[in-house]
């Protein structure tokens, strides 16, 4: 089939990369202007959010499936337009979409399907939220409705975080529209993962369970980030918990969206906070994490393009979807500076050396035996022959062994080859299932 990939980051390029080893994939199309992706896709030059360019182009060129990347286009409505032209695309609708757009619709989501979540109120009026939080104890979380690029969280220890968020949100409109409305909730303590699940509108088939790193610096410190660093399997959390997941939280979310008119398709993400025994699900995205999805796609080991075919047409249970039981790491390399301001244009040096995962360099060598190594691109751009910086996430390196403690040897060795001025990445992706490992 002929396949078109929507958007041009980390992600996307790990999108591509699996689904140009699909063996019912023959053309490759996306979005891009990241080199990584132009070595495999052919590039369509549109932006990811050009709908009706997009929905034009695929089918002028038959493209068979069109898979959805960031989350902007599905919040706009890019599967109603292509399925109002008849075309495939894997993505929830725009209505669907509003699990991720909106924290209210989700909370109300959750409730309404009994699922685990921290107790909320949505405010739009700023005098009553500040009534709410004269009684409240302290910390407790607030957050901008809509969609705040990260941002939108305020974890509040004393009265005044909160009063200062609120005032933020509601009447400075630090967020926009994405802050017209707030959702005021419990503050949850455990350990974060999050769960990934190919949906069909009724059904779901399982695909990973990982641990992000968000922070900029060791040990979850320094600001937020998009995420820094991502494994899969997480030691701890068993297949057991897995089911539990499903059992407890995408079966009845999909079924509560279906009884709502708007069947949920696609990939749904499922951020958690465990502790013990209880579970609370912390947010829903619409789509694949970055860089989750370049750890998911290390694993992921049947044909993905006929995966999510099977979700599009509603028969998930009839797809194979296998994940290979080894353990796979993501590890980002930065720009110097990032998430603040940050120089672009820098040259980059050593992915060369980690083409194809066939370094020929002898250090790495004991490692690479045992270890699966891939350079996926994100804020990388070509001038003049080189390969330089343009963006704040530059690259993602994934290594895949047959234990944690071997991924995260290899992804270093390798990360270590890549050079340029001012490069930023975590030296801890992983401790936490490390230290579970000793
Ligand atoms: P969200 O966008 O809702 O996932 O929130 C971003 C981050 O804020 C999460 O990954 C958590 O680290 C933190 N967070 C969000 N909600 C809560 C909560 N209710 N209790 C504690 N931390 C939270
Ligand atoms: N890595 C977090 C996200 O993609 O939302």
């Amino acid at each position: 089939m002929k396949v078109m990939v929507i958007g041009k980051g980390g992600r996307e390029h790990a999108l591509c990369w699996r689904l140009s080893q699909s063996p019912s994939v023959r053309d490759l199309f996306c979005t891009s202007g990241n080199p990584g992706i132009d070595q495999i896709a052919q590039p369509v030059a549109i932006a990811p959010t050009g709908i009706p360019a997009l929905a034009g182009f695929a089918a002028e060129n038959r493209i068979d499936l069109t898979v959805v990347g960031p989350e902007e286009p599905l919040s706009l409505g890019i599967v109603d337009q292509f399925e109002a032209r008849g075309l495939k695309i894997f993505g929830p609708s725009r209505a669907a979409a509003q699990l991720e757009a909106s924290k209210t619709f989700a909370k109300n989501v959750m409730d309404k399907a009994g699922v685990p979540t921290a107790r909320f109120e949505s405010f739009t009026d700023p005098a009553a939220a500040r009534r709410r939080v004269q009684s409240c104890t302290y910390p407790m979380v607030i957050k901008a409705d809509g969609l705040a690029l990260g941002k939108g969280v305020t974890v509040c220890h004393d009265h005044a975080t909160a009063i200062a968020a609120i005032a933020e949100a509601l009447e400075a409109n630090r967020f926009g529209e994405a802050g017209r409305q707030i959702v005021i909730e419990e503050f949850l303590t455990g350990e974060e993962v999050s769960f990934f699940a190919l949906c069909d509108g009724d059904r779901a088939a399982p695909i990973g369970l990982l641990q992000d790193h968000k922070t900029i610096f060791d040990r979850d410190q320094g600001p937020n980030t998009g995420g820094m660093g991502a494994y899969s399997p997480v030691p701890g959390f068993d297949a057991a918990f897995e089911q539990r997941v499903m059992r407890e939280v995408v079966d009845p979310t999909l079924a509560t969206m279906r009884a709502m008119g708007m069947p949920y398709k696609g990939v749904l993400y499922v951020g958690l906070m465990v502790d013990g025994d209880r579970i609370n699900v912390l947010e829903f995205n619409v789509r694949f994490g970055d860089p989750e999805c370049q750890a998911l796609m290390m694993r992921f080991s049947s044909d993905l393009a006929e995966a999510m075919l099977s979700a599009v047409e509603g028969k998930i249970d009839q797809a194979a979807v296998r994940l290979s039981p080894k353990s796979a790491i993501a590890i980002v390399i930065a720009s110097g500076g990032y998430p603040g301001e940050h120089r672009k244009g820098i040259a980059i040096k050593g992915v060369d050396r980690l083409e194809g995962g066939q370094p020929s360099d002898l250090k790495v060598q004991w490692a690479l035996d045992q270890v699966r190594v891939k350079v996926f691109h994100a804020g990388t751009a070509m001038r003049d022959g080189l390969l330089v910086t343009d963006g704040g996430r530059v690259l993602t390196v994934t290594a895949m062994a047959d234990s944690l403690r071997k991924a995260v040897a290899g992804a270093y060795q390798a990360a270590d080859l890549i050079e340029f001025e001012g490069r930023q990445l975590r030296r801890d992706i992983a401790y936490r299932g490390l230290a579970r490992t000793q």
